[in-house]
């Protein structure tokens, strides 16, 4: 069973779909160890502590440096035994010594469809303005692995969302939560904690089910 750690900063509806994915069975051989937040009145610390898991509030504010931030992360993320660490919404970018500590351990959720819209400043409700400016007629969401360039890790799982002519930055927002993040968020955790994603030349594979379950007869000595 690997332990999860949840990066948050804001209301948390993606980690209560992790947390619904965990109760449901969709979530198997991982589970939510610890919510880490980047704010101290985030109300995903709420929504953890109702479900009895462990909270640790760890801001950037409260640092001279951002190196004694990441150093103050690294540790929150060793005492917890994260095995895989999960940015549901976190605000501030990680640094060398987290990302490094983590590599292909970190995966984050973007509300566009990787490339566009994304990178520094593309954050909350701007990622969805700037795609009605632009006029595009599709939008949606990407599950991808953190690397240090910012939001350009390797694509786990893309989901489009169409864009209606009469869309407000905040309706198209919840639409992009409620038909793409909610859905490939958990579905992204549970690969990885099956060990189904394969990364290859810097892109992923999730691997079919048949293949994970032959690796495990390999290794317990079934052929
Ligand atoms: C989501 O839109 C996510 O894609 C982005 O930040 C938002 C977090 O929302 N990275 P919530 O805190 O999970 O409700």
């Amino acid at each position: 069973m690997l332990n999860i750690a949840v990066l948050v900063s804001g209301g948390g509806t993606n980690l209560q779909a992790l947390i619904d994915a965990q109760k449901n069975g969709i979530i198997k051989n991982g589970s939510i160890s610890c919510v880490i937040s980047g704010r101290s009145d985030a109300y995903a610390l709420e929504r953890a502590k109702q479900n009895g898991i462990t909270t640790c509030v760890v801001s950037r504010k409260d640092f001279k440096s951002a190196g004694e931030f990441d150093h103050a992360l690294l540790l929150a993320l060793k005492s917890a035994n994260a095995d895989l660490v999960v940015l549901a919404g976190f605000l501030s970018i990680l640094g060398d010594e987290v990302t490094s500590a983590y590599k292909n351990r970190i995966i984050n959720i973007h509300p566009s469809l990787i490339p566009s819209f994304c990178g520094a400043g593309f954050y909350g409700l701007r990622v969805h303005e700037a795609a009605l400016s632009y006029g595009v007629k599709v939008t949606g969401a990407t599950v991808h692995f953190v690397s240090d360039v910012v939001d350009g890790g390797a694509i786990i799982l893309q989901k489009a969302v169409e864009i209606k002519d009469d869309d407000t930055p905040e309706n198209l927002q919840r639409r992009v939560m409620e038909q793409a993040e909610w859905v490939i968020l958990p579905q992204a955790v549970s690969f990885f904690c099956e060990g189904r994603l394969s990364l290859e030349n810097g892109r992923v594979r999730v691997l079919p089910l048949n293949i994970i379950i032959k690796k495990e007869a390999d290794k317990d000595g079934f052929q």
